[in-house]
């Protein structure tokens, strides 16, 4: 390890972004529950602890009374003028609401219940044929050429794709649904302009409508596909809670939830695991020879990458982590990265090793009550993925390793521009 000053972790500067592994390891050893302006995680005024050791993100996670996920916002708060531009702008479609991310039991529950009764395990299985054929696409889209843009023609299309298919986006709206994709995660973790940040805002509205088109026009014409199926989920008894069916804005707002979730941050985890496995032939040569193993590269490619770094909590009330006090209000910064390194948990932390004994103890999908809703669909998306690049694919080197920068947030982790040199089958 690298030494450290943690006076100095500063999470939003370019160099640590690019490799903060050495700070996450200096504060489990040293701070494993760590003081920090708010100004340094885009929450001024907020008094934020960071908790780094897995036992304690782990405890944090299953504690939903006393750290509420009701953290609103992970970028950066506007000034008041662009704040009435941006109000302006939204007035024209729906208004936001927070749904299962941000939302706390019971309000989280009634959200959580009604869209699992859409996203169901059946549904998401289903779409493994065509995930696949998808796949081939792209690779058939390389047309042999040996110098690969990975994210572009492969990593970002995969997911965007797959739940363009989930949201029954026809293919002459894809690019409008990959813009739309990319405008809603712009301002995740990160700083942007007061004009990207007003694009963004219209961007959103765009979007709205053409799904509240989509949505209505399943009103009477319903079929079995996902956005007919959150229009039309209903408590029942075994709900064990009552609420109203999702309204129009609920509708929206989840639609969009989906859509940020899980379109970078699958791209962020292939995008890593090739880079780790351009260094393991041998562990790509097992993958080839045995499909099954992929599986558990997948999963140890979750913990390594934790394209999500770590999310907020608000304490409820006074509460306390290894003997320090965290206030009522205070912000906890829940950092499922630095927890998915702890050697007291995995030993040889920073170690690609996919026949590790407790694989699936990572939290890179979190855990509890907001445990990642498309899990099943990410690890489906990378395993597929990876199935049909072994297959194609004999070896690989990563373009110009030294220069491979990671994208500016420090809550979506992921690398920007991988070039890759194919040997093909
Ligand atoms: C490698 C890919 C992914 C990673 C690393 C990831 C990570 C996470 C994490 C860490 C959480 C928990 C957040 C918290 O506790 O505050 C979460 C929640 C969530 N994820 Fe994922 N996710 C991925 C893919 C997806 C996909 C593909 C979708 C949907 C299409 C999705 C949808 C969601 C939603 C809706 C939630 C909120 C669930 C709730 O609050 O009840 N994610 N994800």
């Amino acid at each position: 390890m690298n030494d450290v000053d943690l006076d100095h972790f500063r999470p939003q500067s370019d160099e640590i972004q690019q490799y903060p592994f050495d700070y996450y390891e200096a504060m489990r050893s040293e701070r494993p529950v760590m003081k920090l302006a708010g100004e340094e995680v885009g929450r001024p005024g907020d008094e934020v602890y960071c908790v780094s050791r897995h036992e304690d993100v782990h405890s944090v996670l299953l504690d939903h009374e006393t750290y509420s996920s009701r953290f609103g916002s992970t970028g950066s708060v506007p000034e008041p003028a662009l704040q009435e531009q941006l109000e302006a702008i939204s007035a024209t479609g729906w208004a936001h609401v927070d749904t299962m991310l941000t939302e706390d039991p019971p309000v989280h529950t009634r959200y959580r219940k009604l869209v699992s009764k859409a996203f169901t395990p059946k549904m998401i299985s289903s779409l493994e044929p065509r995930v696949r054929a998808l796949c081939e696409n792209l690779v058939n889209g390389w047309k042999g050429e040996q110098r690969v843009d990975f994210n572009r023609d492969f990593g970002v299309p995969l997911p965007v794709t797959t739940v363009a298919y989930i949201l029954d986006v026809p293919d002459d709206h894809q690019s409008d649904f990959k813009r739309w994709a990319d405008q809603s995660v712009a301002a995740i973790g990160r700083t942007i302009s007061d004009d990207e940040r007003l694009e963004s805002q219209r961007t959103i509205v765009e979007q709205q409508r053409w799904f509240a088109d989509q949505i209505e026009l399943r009103r009477n014409d319903p079929s079995d596909d996902f956005l007919s199926n959150l229009l039309n989920a209903r408590l029942t008894e075994e709900d064990e809670i009552e609420g109203d069916p999702l309204s129009m804005g609920e509708m929206l707002s989840i639609i969009r939830q989906i859509q940020v979730a899980g379109s970078e941050t699958t791209t962020s985890l292939l995008a890593d695991a090739m880079v780790r496995l351009s260094h393991r032939p041998e562990i790509w040569g097992k993958m080839k020879e045995d499909p099954t193993f992929i599986q558990a590269v997948v999963e140890e490619g979750l913990r390594l990458s934790s394209p999500n770094q770590g999310l907020f909590r608000i304490a409820t009330r006074d509460a306390e982590i290894r003997g320090v006090a965290i206030p009522k209000g205070s912000a906890v910064w829940a950092m499922f990265g630095s927890a998915n390194r702890d050697e007291r948990v995995f030993p040889n932390p920073d170690e690609f090793d996919p026949d590790r004994k407790n694989l699936h103890d990572h939290l890179a999908l979190g855990k509890g009550v907001h445990y990642c809703l498309g899990a099943a669909l990410a690890r489906l998306e990378a395993r597929v993925g990876l199935e049909v690049l072994c297959q194609r694919i004999d070896s690989f080197s990563v373009v110009d390793e030294a220069s491979l920068r990671y994208s500016p947030s420090f809550i979506l982790r992921g690398i920007e521009g991988l070039k890759l040199d194919v040997e093909y089958c």
